[in-house]
């Protein structure tokens, strides 16, 4: 019996490139990182294992869980903490060069007070002249109608001993709220098909126009640095299916 987190990890693998961009940053911080929303760790765990003092923040117990036995299980990791806390609402007592928000975790926030309850925590934590760099996914109209109410394979990932994992989503949208819930089921499926075991889980995003998260940040006081619409840089533009942004305290 696998969990959740189990099934996270093995089939979340990001978006392409989105490693190396978060590294570059962290590297140019030259002090403290903190990683907001860091699930397994996917980006936590290698950034500590290429010298970055960084602390994972994470509000599941199990995702963080899975985040310390994979950090364990790749030696003695120097300069990597985890602990259970909500974006919403953290206060740990110390400040950072760098919060990033990797994976579009920030859509976890379903409405415009989360959103800048989280925003006023991270500027607390930043370090003057420090800076938020974060991305999310760009809603186009067609994609959220096309994708309303059926079932879609997103993938089939191979596990151990030729097992495979099937991941379905179904996902209703309220499009007055800007909320896409989604029903996520991982299938373990043995070497020829048969299905061992089916986890379920549900999870909502409120996804975020680009001329209203610029209005967001205003609001929350940060000015915008810079933006793309890829992790290699390109300039973001009316074809672009990712925002990614730097930002500082204004
Ligand atoms: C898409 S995953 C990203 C995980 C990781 N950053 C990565 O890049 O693989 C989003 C994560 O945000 C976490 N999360 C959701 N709401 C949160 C909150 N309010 N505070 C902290 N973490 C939260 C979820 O539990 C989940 O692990």
């Amino acid at each position: 019996m696998y969990h959740w987190a189990d099934y996270y990890d093995l089939t979340q693998r990001g978006l392409a490139g989105d490693l190396a961009f978060y590294e570059e940053y962290a590297k140019a911080a030259k002090g403290e990182v903190l990683e907001l929303g860091c699930g397994t760790g996917r980006v936590t765990i290698p950034l500590a294992k290429a010298g970055i003092q960084i602390t994972g923040l994470e509000i599941s117990q199990e995702m963080l869980a899975k985040a310390v036995t994979k950090a364990e299980g790749t030696g003695p990791v120097d300069h990597l903490s985890f602990i259970q806390g909500d974006m919403r609402h953290f206060s740990l007592g110390k400040t950072f060069e760098l919060i990033m928000i990797p994976y579009r975790s920030f859509l976890h926030l379903l409405h415009i007070q989360e959103q800048m309850k989280a925003l006023r925590c991270i500027r607390e934590h930043l370090q003057p002249g420090g800076k938020l760099v974060f991305n999310v996914f760009v809603p186009h109209i067609k994609h959220l109608y096309e994708e309303g109410e059926k079932l879609t394979l997103r993938g089939i990932y191979p596990f151990q001993d030729g097992q495979q994992v099937a991941m379905y989503d179904f996902t209703r949208y309220d499009h007055f709220q800007q909320l896409a819930e989604v029903t996520r089921s991982y299938e373990l499926l043995d070497n020829n098909g048969k299905m061992l075991e089916r986890v379920t889980g549900l999870f909502t995003l409120r996804y975020i126009f680009p001329a209203e998260l610029h209005h967001l940040l205003r609001l929350a006081g940060f000015k915008v640095l810079e933006r793309y619409g890829s992790f290699a840089k390109t300039p973001f533009d009316s074809a672009s299916t990712e925002f990614i942004i730097v930002a500082s305290p204004a």
